[in-house]
């Protein structure tokens, strides 16, 4: 929602002009979340991830199923839903799923054109184009499917003026915000699909909303002993939207990525990295807040080999060891990374926090180090 140089150049966005696309996307709108309780996740999200509730509704403001805080850090918004009866949606998903991701949503200028476009290429069509309004004005909404039940929706909100979409009252924040946020904008969305269906979901986007194929990953470049995956990326023009897509890859144990499938009850979003301009102090404001993090372990900072591929970056490698962030040089410039562990109850979702320095890409030679890091937690899980 927010839109600066600044933001686009954390995310790793280049110059795009959209008037020129099949399928033109603004930006990221909010990424929803179906969660066992709501009230409780949103005070997670605003204690350990520093983010700032603004809007509400749920049974008080005549929306009966489902109980729903958006909260929001720079660009970055969350939708946190739970059911308030047992035969909510937002239940039944919970029972299937645990905390998931159900909607991924982008804002574009014109959803009818875009959803037309979209189904003709064969998107799968979830709901068609339709006006949801109250008395702030009237958002534009459409709904395409994608990998298990998550979903696309695309949003018109510029005859709009409310707080967040129709229907959400303004709410006060649940604690004082931080003085200064820990991330500013969503950078990737990563999912996870079955065994030979990755090629499939790079395609759909290919197809139905006119991304590119931006990154390769081989899996013997990541494989490791134990596990494997295949990763793609797709992105819109403009960069801002990086869908990538990971499948499992054999391996002499289970993959990561057939945990999460088997834990979750089918595809879904893996991971959200969230871009920060200032990762030592996001991880170290986490950390203190309870959030759990995967550690590299000390031979991914003392190995020479490293130090020599990442040259200099903007603190000493110390501040990064002690820290457990991960740092990846590319063409373009580097970037720093960190992943958490599952932040629920089930081996599924989880986050990575990226500060990028030119660097487009989404550390590969970080890989192995840290597959060796969640094998060690798979291990722990008795799941390897
Ligand atoms: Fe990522």
């Amino acid at each position: 929602m927010v839109d600066t140089a600044s933001d686009a150049r954390l995310v790793g966005a280049v110059e795009h002009d959209i008037s020129e696309d099949d399928f033109p996307i603004t930006g990221w709108h909010h990424v929803k979340f179906y969660v066992g309780n709501a009230k409780q996740a949103a005070h997670y999200y605003s204690t350990a991830f520093g983010m700032t509730c603004f809007a509400y509704r749920g049974p008080e403001t005549g929306h009966r199923e489902h109980a729903e805080y958006a909260l929001k850090s720079g660009g970055a918004v969350f939708v946190l839903a739970g059911g308030v009866t047992a035969d909510s949606e937002a239940a039944r998903h919970h029972a299937a799923h645990g905390d998931g991701v159900i909607e991924v949503a982008l804002e574009v200028p014109d959803v009818d054109r875009n959803y037309r476009y979209a189904v003709k290429q064969g998107a799968i069509a979830v709901a068609e184009p339709h006006d949801v309004t109250d008395e702030h004005g009237t958002v534009r909404v459409a709904v395409i499917g994608t990998y298990g039940e998550t979903r696309n929706v695309l949003i018109d909100r510029s005859d709009y003026s409310g707080p967040f979409l129709p229907g959400f009252a303004e709410r006060a924040p649940i604690v004082e915000p931080p003085q200064k946020r820990f991330f500013q904008a969503i950078d990737h969305v990563v999912g996870n699909v079955e065994l030979g269906r990755m090629h499939e979901w790079v395609h759909y986007y290919e197809k139905v909303m006119g991304f590119t194929n931006i990154v390769e990953f081989v899996d013997d470049a990541i494989a490791t002993e134990y596990s494997a995956l295949m990763s793609k990326v797709v992105a819109n023009g403009s960069r801002k939207v990086k869908f990538p897509i990971n499948e499992p890859a054999e391996g002499k144990k289970k993959s990561q990525i057939d945990e999460y499938l088997e834990f979750y009850g089918g595809p879904g979003v893996q991971h959200i990295a969230l871009a920060t301009g200032d990762i030592l102090s996001a991880v170290d404001r986490m950390r203190a807040a309870g959030v759990e993090f995967l550690e590299a372990p000390d031979t991914y900072y003392d190995d020479p080999e490293l130090r020599e591929r990442i040259g200099t970056v903007r603190v000493p490698i110390e501040e990064l060891k002690a820290r457990r962030v991960l740092v990846d040089r590319d063409e373009d410039g580097y970037m720093l990374q960190i992943f958490t562990k599952p932040q629920q109850d089930r081996p599924t979702m989880f986050y990575e926090i990226i500060e990028r320095h030119g660097s487009l890409s989404f550390g590969k030679g970080n890989f192995k180090a840290l597959f060796e890091a969640l094998e060690k937690e798979q291990a722990r899980r008795g799941n390897l």
